[in-house]
């Protein structure tokens, strides 16, 4: 027997090196070559060769047969609707998220409440550790089996016997392959399990949830690799020290990944949020300054947000930039257009920034609520509470155009906004003459200012 070959993989990229070496000239990450063992199995031989028998023909696409895939309801609306309308059968969806946010929570709530039988393997909590949980999701249903098992080999009988509807797997990054050596968590690891999973999945039609851990820079932790194996990849994302939670799609092979779920840490369990227009807004007093409302679009679904910020002296040298749910490069970005576009000394001041809520939000049409945020908290000048801004920033400080603009004014106008300030662009496509808004045209941040900071005499 050849002797085992041990070599040197990067944890985040799967790259590998015969040597130890501190920095990955791939991904660049520091010390993150890992020592592990590769057995023979590939063998060499004849991998290059080319076989002249053919064993799986090649179709025209015209011949190929389609059933119409009937997709699994997992009885959470939020859920089907991040994953395109439910489950396809076979595929592999793996869910990241931060440590806490409530992975496990979901994936039991999904499981508990499925019509069809489950298999939850666990390979981080005891059984009665489940149980307390699920006792207080409040469900109970005998359709959900528990097994604490961290062996891929151990666990696809338990699936060939059971034949469940469903297989939950908490978490990919606790199992482990007798295939290879090395121990669970590591590139090869997780790579091999998630591998003999899938080819269980596809070839029994059996759909398996694959919880992943993240690594600090928010990446599911674990090589790319596997991203690309699965079918779908969804992040459950929020501020644990917040309610509201977002699930959304980085990648699906069977539908789109522009919508997101959104859901409401309880006491008993995640509620889903069918309806979050109003849901975000804190109902904050008329005189408060550095505080704004963005008519914004997740997915398909508008929603008003509020922005809050304060602007104050820095007290220590260096001045402090810090955001909730909102991308500090952005915020830079803006702060230096309101320096150079609308004469703002900022640079020696503290700018902190939250989005209601601690979600994040990817809509550009957030930066004309939090530009004005900023500039309302620096001049101590309140804005009218019946005011709502959509609209992207340039970095000539010109209003962008957004889209879906007639349904955030809808919107706006629906929950009892009097005033909404969008781009100069929409002026054909929008009405502005709506009975109820108000809908004031910007080109740039300037008119934005006279609008709402100049008194008129
Ligand atoms: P968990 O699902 O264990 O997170 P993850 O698997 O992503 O690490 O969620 C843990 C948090 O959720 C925990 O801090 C408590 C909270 N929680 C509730 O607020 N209500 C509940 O009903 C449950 C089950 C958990
Ligand atoms: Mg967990």
């Amino acid at each position: 027997m050849a002797a085992a070959k041990t070599v040197y993989i990067c944890q985040e990229c799967g790259s590998t090196s015969p040597k130890w070496i501190g920095k990955c000239p791939y991904c660049g990450s520091w010390n993150t070559y890992h020592e592990e063992i590769i057995g023979d199995s590939k063998k060499a031989s004849n991998s290059g060769a080319i076989r002249n028998v053919i064993q799986n023909r090649a179709v025209k696409i015209s011949e190929i047969q389609t059933n119409d895939v009937d997709r699994i309801d997992t009885h959470n609306n939020e859920f089907n609707r991040v994953l395109g309308g439910g489950i396809v059968p076979g595929s592999v969806i793996l869910i990241g998220g931060e440590p806490g946010i409530g992975k496990s929570t979901l994936s039991l709530q999904i499981a508990l409440n499925i019509p069809q039988k489950t298999l939850y393997v666990s390979g981080e909590e005891s059984a009665s550790q489940i149980k307390l949980r699920a006792n207080r999701l409040k469900s109970s249903t005998d359709n959900c089996l528990i097994l604490c098992e961290v062996t891929v080999e151990n666990i696809i009988p338990h699936i060939k016997e059971n034949k469940p509807g469903l297989v939950i797997i908490d978490s990919i990054q606790t199992l482990r392959t007798e295939n290879v050596e090395s121990s669970p968590g590591t590139v090869t690891q997780i790579r091999e399990c998630a591998d003999l999973l899938i080819r269980h999945a596809k070839e029994n039609n059996v759909p398996i949830i694959l919880i992943g851990h993240i690594n600090k820079d928010g990446n599911i932790a674990g090589p790319k690799i596997l991203e690309h194996m699965v079918d779908t990849v969804l992040q459950f994302e929020g501020d644990s020290s917040h309610v509201y939670r977002v699930l959304r799609g980085i990648k699906n092979r069977f539908g789109t990944t522009s919508e997101v779920g959104i859901f409401e840490m309880l006491q008993n369990g995640l509620r889903e949020v069918a309806n979050p227009g109003e849901l975000l807004l804190l109902h904050h007093d008329k005189d408060t300054s550095g505080v704004t409302i963005s008519a914004a679009v997740e997915g398909l679904r508008p929603f008003l947000i509020e922005v809050q910020s304060l602007v104050s002296t820095a007290a220590y040298g260096v001045p402090q930039r810090s955001t909730t749910g909102f991308d500090t490069k952005r915020l830079n970005m803006l702060l230096a257009v309101l320096e150079r576009r609308a004469g703002f000394k900022l640079n020696t001041k503290d700018v902190f920034l939250n989005i209601a809520g601690g979600i994040k939000v990817n809509d550009p049409a957030m930066d004309l609520a939090v530009l004005v945020a900023v500039l309302s908290s620096d001049l101590d000048i309140p804005v009218d509470t019946r005011t709502c801004f959509a609209g992207e920033v340039g970095l000539t400080g010109e209003i962008r155009p957004v889209n879906r603009v007639e349904q955030r004014i809808t919107e706006a106008e629906k929950l009892g906004f009097n005033r909404i300030i969008v781009s100069q662009s929409h002026e054909k496509n929008v009405n502005i003459m709506k009975n109820n808004i108000q809908v004031i045209l910007c080109n740039k941040i300037e008119e934005v200012f006279r609008v709402l900071f100049v008194k008129k005499r």
